[in-house]
């Protein structure tokens, strides 16, 4: 018997990782479900009638099979944002990037392995603004065989920011569009798609709770899904451990306050009071605001419930304290600044830092906003009677009628897209000094080409052009590290001799300081067309992406393969 047991025991640490992997089936059917919230009733587009979407669950190397069925009357396309999509970027989601959008009645079936990811991402809808409500989270656990570098935690999460409109969101960003001036902002913002007491007309239903257990550690998965807004969130009296960003362990520490942007996922470490405390802890988030426009300025909260011990009566329960937190002002830069620098990547031997040591390719970008002239016979609502855009490198980019993934991988560019992105901004000036007086962008379709495996580093400089602002900007297909940020124009001759190369934090978006700029290195190993955009929505709608070739590498294993046979037709 022992020795029957001590074989099977041999066996299971002599199978390779692999063994250990499963395959997972999900469904996503989109349909319109009712949702009701300050007393506004509304139908949206959702993932099987559920407001946030279900979880996906998985360990880190399992396969996901995704089969998205279309029931509703718009195109929808579905991002599994921060996965790294290795040689499978048919199924990364973006529309009219990796795939033409799943149409009415249409199915497609995602088919992806997520590897070397351990921790926090989500999954939204990308195309438009139907992301609003089409979200929900992923949680990579550790490997079978693998623990946390960490204390396991009692019981694990999910924390997710968004933002509700009493209106379609679509019929928001549509109008904006078409008027060229600023969408209008939410109604709320939502923790777990709830917006808690601090709104008119929220119900005691409408807060999210919390109910924990004295004496244990709680591992709260925090997400920002908001469209436009980056977050301050804290607990009353109580520290939080972050311990990892963007499914990347990173060197805890603690903190009273995280900030969170649209994009962003932290995993935080919540200690629970050793003894009831007899009170209540209000959990609030509040939105980081560095624009000039106008923004929803409220207070989402939920709360933190200690159960109560069983000899507690009732009318105890009712004199009950609650505690509120204290977030930052919110339009503290400095918070901002302090917090971010505070992320490290682990780099321990089993989860180590690959920062590339030197440079192949070297781009700096300018980002920013900008302007559009109002067309003809029309008045437009944007800045000086112009229509709000947002570039890079002055290019507002214009998704194509059909997805650059297929037209890259057929040969078929011509009439799509050209290749001549710039690497640097054509007409430099004075970035975070007084703006140029032209401020129109030109609106194409380029991209940049990179070879296999190349290593890549991009500095991406914010414009003061119609106000600065902190734009959180996101790489598909990868994460990179961030070497270095600082505050006024970077300078290509003093600021590299500062950048970390050995533990910099590594995560899928970052935050470009407000009046600043950030620097961030990749190798660029995984094949295939990826987008690269500010994950504040409506800047993305006025143009600040862009996208990447990057190019087959020379083994089988380094190259695309053929699209598969349901993906969606234009
Ligand atoms: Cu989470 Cu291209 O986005």
């Amino acid at each position: 018997m022992a020795t029957n047991l001590l074989f099977a025991f041999a066996i299971f640490w002599l199978l390779p990782q692999s063994a250990f992997c499963i395959t997972r089936h999900y469904t996503f059917n989109i349909v319109q479900h009712n949702v009701t919230r300050l007393c506004t009733t509304k139908s949206i587009v959702s993932v099987n009638g559920r407001f946030p979407g279900p979880r996906l669950v998985a360990r880190e190397g399992d396969q996901m099979i995704v089969k998205v069925v279309n029931q509703v009357s718009n195109n929808i396309s579905i991002h599994w944002h921060g996965i790294r999509q290795l040689t499978s970027g048919w199924a990364d989601g973006p529309a009219y990037v990796t795939q033409c959008p799943i149409q009415t009645n249409q199915s497609y079936t995602y088919n992806f392995t997520i590897t070397g990811q351990r921790g926090t991402l989500f999954w939204h809808a990308h195309i438009s603004w139907l992301r609003s409500t089409v979200y929900g989270p992923i949680i990579i656990l550790p490997r079978r065989n693998e623990s946390y570098p960490f204390k396991k935690p009692h019981k694990q999460i999910p924390i997710i920011f968004g933002e509700w409109w009493n209106v379609n969101p679509e019929a928001v960003i549509n109008q904006a569009l078409q008027t060229g001036g600023g969408p209008n902002v939410s109604d709320a913002y939502t923790i777990n798609g709830l917006p808690g007491p601090l709104y008119n007309c929220s119900s005691n239903k409408d807060t999210f709770k919390l109910k924990v257990k004295p004496g244990k550690t709680y591992m709260l998965r925090l997400i920002n899904a908001a469209l436009n807004d980056e977050m301050f969130f804290a607990i009353a009296n109580h520290t939080l451990t972050v311990v990892e960003a963007d499914a990347v362990y990173t060197k805890p520490f603690d903190t009273d306050v995280v900030f969170i942007t649209p994009g962003q996922t932290t995993n935080v470490l919540l200690k629970t009071k050793p003894h009831y405390p007899n009170a209540n802890f209000q959990m609030a988030a509040q939105p980081y605001f560095t624009g000039l426009g106008t923004f929803d300025n409220s207070t989402v909260a939920g709360i933190l419930e200690y159960e109560a011990p069983l000899n507690s009566s009732p009318a105890n329960q009712n004199k009950i304290k609650l505690y509120k937190p204290t977030l930052p002002n919110m339009t503290s830069t400095s918070f901002v600044a302090n917090f971010t620098k505070k992320f490290l990547s682990l780099a321990s031997t089993q989860f180590p830092a690959n920062v590339p040591q030197s440079v192949d390719k070297r781009f700096l970008f300018a980002v920013g906003l900008g302007s559009s002239p109002c067309p003809k016979n029309m008045t437009c609502q944007g800045p000086n009677g112009t229509k709000f855009a947002a570039s890079v490198n002055n290019i507002s980019f214009a998704l194509p009628t059909t997805a650059l993934l297929q037209a890259h991988y057929f040969g078929q560019s011509n009439g799509i897209y050209t290749t001549d992105f710039p690497a640097s901004p054509l007409n430099p000036f004075n970035y975070t000094g007084t703006p140029p007086n032209n401020t129109f962008v030109t609106n194409a379709t380029k991209l940049v080409v990179l070879p296999f495996n190349s290593s890549v580093e991009v500095v991406l400089q914010d414009t003061n052009i119609l106000g600065g602002e902190n734009h959180p900007l996101h790489l598909h297909g990868y994460n990179f590290f961030v070497v270095g940020e600082g505050f006024g124009n970077f300078d290509p001759n003093k600021d590299p001799a500062n950048f970390n190369l050995k533990d910099p934090i590594e995560r899928n978006t970052a935050g470009v300081p407000v009046g600043g700029w950030l620097a961030f290195r990749f190798f660029a190993d995984n094949p295939g067309v990826w987008f690269m955009h500010c994950h504040l929505d409506v800047h993305t709608s006025w143009g600040l992406r862009m996208a990447w070739i990057v190019l087959d590498g020379p083994l089988p294993s380094q190259k695309l393969p053929p699209p598969p046979s349901d993906l969606p037709k234009c």
